[in-house]
C-alpha cells in the first residue's frame, strides 16, 4: 500500500491518508476549513460543532498515525474551535505541544460590529516530547542586540523568534523587533504579486519556509492533507523536501499542479523574507526606509501614517 511521492491528490484527506504507510511522514501541516462558512467550491464550511469536531478528529488521527515517530504536525487554526482541537490532538491523540504560535497579520476580513481578526492560530507538536527535527539555524533572526544596541557580546548567527508573528510591523513602529515574540509575515492579500487568484486562503510562502526549515530536513516527506493552492507543496519542493498533497476539489487540484510544474528545487520563495522591506505593489505606493539600527520613534510613525494614507490602494473587503 502506497502512494507516489512529489504529488498532489485530488481526493478526500481521510481516504488518501489511509493509503499512506504507518509511520512514513517527517513533518505534517494542515489549514483545514475552520468551520465558519467560508465560500470554497466544493467543502462545505458550515456543518454542526459536533459533526465538524468529530470529522477533526477522524484526520487528525490519520497524521498521527502516518507520522514518523520523531515526526512533527503543525495546525493552523481560527479562534472557533483552537482550544477544543488543542485538548483533541493533547489528550486523544497523545501530541506535545512544543509552541502556540500566534501569526498576527494585517488585511484581514473587515468586520463592522466586533474587532476585525488579525490572527490564526499555529500549533506546533510533536510526537515525541524529545525526539523531533529542529533547525534552529536555519531560522535565526538578527537579534536587538545586533541591530539595536551594536552589542559586540550580540551572537553573531541572531536569534530564535518567539512566538507571535506579525505581519505589519508598521502597525506597531515601537515594537516588534525580529528578535521578539514576532514573525513577520504578510498575509498574501489581493494585490500582492504572490496571489495566485481563486482561492482566498493562500498562506503566504515565507510562512511554511520558517515551518519547513525548522522542522524538516532536505528529502525529507512533508503531507499537507488540505492542500488548497499548494503553498506547502511549494516550499517543500523549493526546499528540496518530498511532499505529498491532498485536495477535495479537482479545480483547486488543478490550479496546484500547474504551480507545481513551474516551479524548480531551490527556486527563492515567493515574498521578503523580512516583510520590514516589502512594499506594496500599486505603482504610486510609498517604500518603508529600510530599518536603521535606532530609529527615531516620529520618523517610524510618520512611515505608518504614509501608508496609511494609501488605504483606498487596497482591496474593498480588507480592512486596511
Ligand atoms: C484553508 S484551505 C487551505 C489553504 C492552503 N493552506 C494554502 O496555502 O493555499 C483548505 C482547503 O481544504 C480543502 N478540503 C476541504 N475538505 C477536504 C478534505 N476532506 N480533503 C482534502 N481537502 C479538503 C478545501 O477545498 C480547501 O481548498
Amino acid at each position: 500500500m502506497g502512494l507516489a511521492w512529489d504529488r498532489v491528490y485530488n481526493e478526500d484527506c481521510l481516504v488518501g491518508m489511509k493509503k499512506l504507510p504507518t509511520g512514513c511522514v517527517d513533518l505534517a501541516f494542515a489549514d483545514p476549513p475552520f468551520n465558519i462558512g467560508y465560500a470554497y467550491d466544493v467543502y462545505q464550511d458550515n456543518q454542526s460543532d459536533e459533526e465538524y469536531l468529530n470529522w477533526c478528529r477522524q484526520w487528525l488521527g490519520e497524521i498521527v498515525r502516518v507520522l514518523k515517530p520523531e515526526g512533527t504536525f503543525w495546525l493552523a487554526m481560527g479562534d472557533e474551535y483552537a482550544a477544543e482541537l488543542k485538548l483533541i490532538m493533547q489528550r486523544e491523540w497523545g501530541l506535545f505541544c512544543r509552541s502556540w504560535v500566534i501569526w498576527y497579520y494585517t488585511f484581514g476580513v473587515h468586520c463592522a460590529r466586533k474587532f476585525s481578526r488579525s490572527h490564526t492560530h499555529l500549533f506546533y507538536m510533536t510526537k515525541d516530547k524529545d525526539r523531533f527535527v529542529f533547525n534552529e539555524d536555519a531560522i535565526r533572526v538578527p537579534s536587538a542586540r545586533q541591530l539595536v544596541y551594536q552589542d559586540r557580546r550580540a551572537c553573531p548567527k541572531g536569534r530564535l523568534p518567539d512566538d507571535t508573528w506579525i505581519l505589519r510591523p508598521q502597525d506597531l513602529p515601537e515594537g516588534f523587533q525580529p528578535d521578539e515574540d514576532t514573525w513577520y509575515f504578510p498575509r498574501v492579500c489581493g494585490t500582492f504579486k504572490e496571489r495566485l487568484g481563486g482561492h482566498g486562503c493562500q498562506m503566504p510562502e515565507q510562512l511554511l519556509g520558517r515551518i519547513i526549515r525548522a522542522c524538516s530536513n532536505p528529502a525529507d516527506l512533508v503531507l499537507d492533507p488540505f492542500a488548497g493552492t499548494g503553498t506547502t507543496l511549494a516550499v517543500a519542493k523549493k526546499l528540496h523536501r518530498h511532499f505529498i498533497g491532498f485536495e477535495l476539489s479537482a479545480q483547486y487540484t488543478q490550479w496546484i499542479e500547474a504551480r507545481l510544474e513551474a516551479i524548480e528545487p531551490g527556486d527563492p520563495l515567493a515574498g521578503e523574507l523580512d516583510p520590514l522591506r516589502r512594499m506594496p505593489s500599486a505603482p504610486q505606493a510609498i517604500p518603508l526606509a529600510p530599518r536603521s539600527p535606532s530609529p527615531a520613534r516620529g520618523h517610524r510613525k510618520s512611515q505608518a501614517n504614509l501608508l496609511s494614507n494609501n488605504l483606498p490602494l487596497l482591496e474593498k473587503h480588507e480592512s486596511d
